[in-house]
Formats: C-alpha cells, sequence, structure tokens
C-alpha cells in the first residue's frame, strides 16, 4: 500500500504543473477568468493561440508518461513486476492535475491528463476513444462533448476488454485498474458539470481555431 501511495504522490508532483496556467500567466492573462475559466488545453488554445494549446495538449498528456517512467525507474529495482504502480502513478497524475494544491485543489477538467494516463499505460486502448473524440468534435465543433464521450468509451472499452481478457492485470489488481479506470473517466465527466449544463441549455462555446478577442 506504501508503494502505491508514493506512485500516487509521484503522478501528483508531476500532474499538477498546468501548462496552461503557466503559459496564461507569463502573459500576464490568467486563464481561470477567461473564456471558459478551464486551465486545459482548448482554454488555452482559445485564449492564448494554437501554439499555446498545443504545447498545453502535449505537456498535459505527456506529464502522465513522465510520471510512469520515473515509477518504473525507481520501483523495478524492488519489484518484479511495477505495472500496478504504474497505474498509480497515472491516478496521482489525473489528480494533480484537476486538484492542484497550490490553486485551492481547483484544476484542469483531466481531459488531456486522461489521454496521457491512457498513452502511457494502455496505448492498445487508444484508438477508440480518439476516434469517438475526433468525430464527435468534427461533427459538431463541441470539445467538450467529444471529451465526455470519449472517457465514457474508454471506461466502457476497459470493462469490455477486462471481460475478454484483454487487460493485461490478473485477479484483484485487474479490480484495481477498473476501478481506476472508471474512476478517471468518470472524474473528467463529472468535472464537465457546467459543460453539460450548457450543452443541454444550448449555449456551449464552439471550438474555433481563431482565438477569442478578449476585452
Ligand atoms: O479539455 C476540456 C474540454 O473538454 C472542455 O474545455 O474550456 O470548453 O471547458 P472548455
Amino acid at each position: 500500500i506504501i508503494g502505491r501511495i508514493i506512485a500516487v504522490l509521484i503522478g501528483y508532483c508531476f500532474g499538477m504543473i498546468l501548462m496552461g496556467y503557466f503559459i496564461g500567466k507569463s502573459k500576464h492573462i490568467d486563464l481561470t477568468k477567461v473564456g471558459s475559466g478551464n486551465v486545459g488545453s482548448t482554454n488555452t488554445m482559445r485564449n492564448l493561440g494554437v501554439p499555446a494549446g498545443l504545447i498545453t495538449l502535449l505537456w498535459d498528456c505527456f506529464k502522465c508518461v513522465v510520471a510512469c517512467f520515473v515509477v518504473w525507474l525507481t520501483y523495478h529495482r524492488f519489484f518484479d513486476d511495477v505495472s500496478i504502480y504504474m497505474v498509480y502513478a497515472g491516478l496521482g497524475t489525473v489528480l494533480g492535475h484537476d486538484f492542484p494544491c497550490y490553486m485551492h485543489f481547483k484544476g484542469g477538467k483531466g481531459v488531456a491528463s486522461t489521454l496521457g494516463f491512457i498513452i502511457a499505460l494502455f496505448p492498445m486502448g487508444l484508438p477508440i476513444p480518439a476516434v469517438v473524440f475526433i468525430a464527435l468534435v468534427a461533427l459538431t465543433r463541441y470539445v467538450s462533448l467529444g471529451s465526455i464521450i470519449g472517457c465514457l468509451s474508454f471506461a466502457i472499452e476497459m470493462l469490455v476488454g477486462a471481460y475478454f481478457g484483454l487487460v493485461p492485470f490478473e485477479g484483484s489488481e485487474l479490480v484495481e485498474v477498473l476501478v481506476i479506470c472508471c474512476f478517471v473517466s468518470g472524474l473528467a465527466i463529472l468535472l464537465h458539470h457546467a459543460n453539460i449544463k450548457r450543452l443541454i441549455n444550448g449555449n456551449e462555446n464552439k471550438f474555433s481555431f481563431h482565438p477569442e478577442t478578449r476585452a
């Protein structure tokens, strides 16, 4: 259990490095106060332009890979199989991104960090959520809708994959992994509650490559 907690903490430290927030700060723009108020790549792109949004997306994904690698480097001397600890590092990264302590625990919505979680830990599971996300955003231009249904599809594919023996864990570790995957996806969906309200009311922001004109 201590090993799992330390892995979560390592992940948390990387996760709370919010690229969009820091790029915004360097340009004297507080992303929590403009656009959707989110510090994720969508709102960064919306307010600071495409390059800043892409850098944010890359880092917010990549930090999970880095955290998992650090846990692998540290743990593989002590354990034969470190996979489960890497999953906990992934969980920590998402928690750090969504609830950074230095921002009063109000961070991102966990979409890019969930994408990083999938890339780092279950790359075979990437195509379905990626296609769902891209198709929905292309059709509707609602990034939030693509994110919500993409995350849902990841949780469902993990459960179905586990049923067919495609998730490379067994016994209690498999249960832990499934709980973590459903938690990570469910959390991203819950953190979209304001977007869900806007989608229902028909006033959600549509994606555009052109930054919003700020007052
Ligand atoms: O990555 C978050 C995205 O799904 C929605 O972002 O800024 O429109 O709330 P935003």
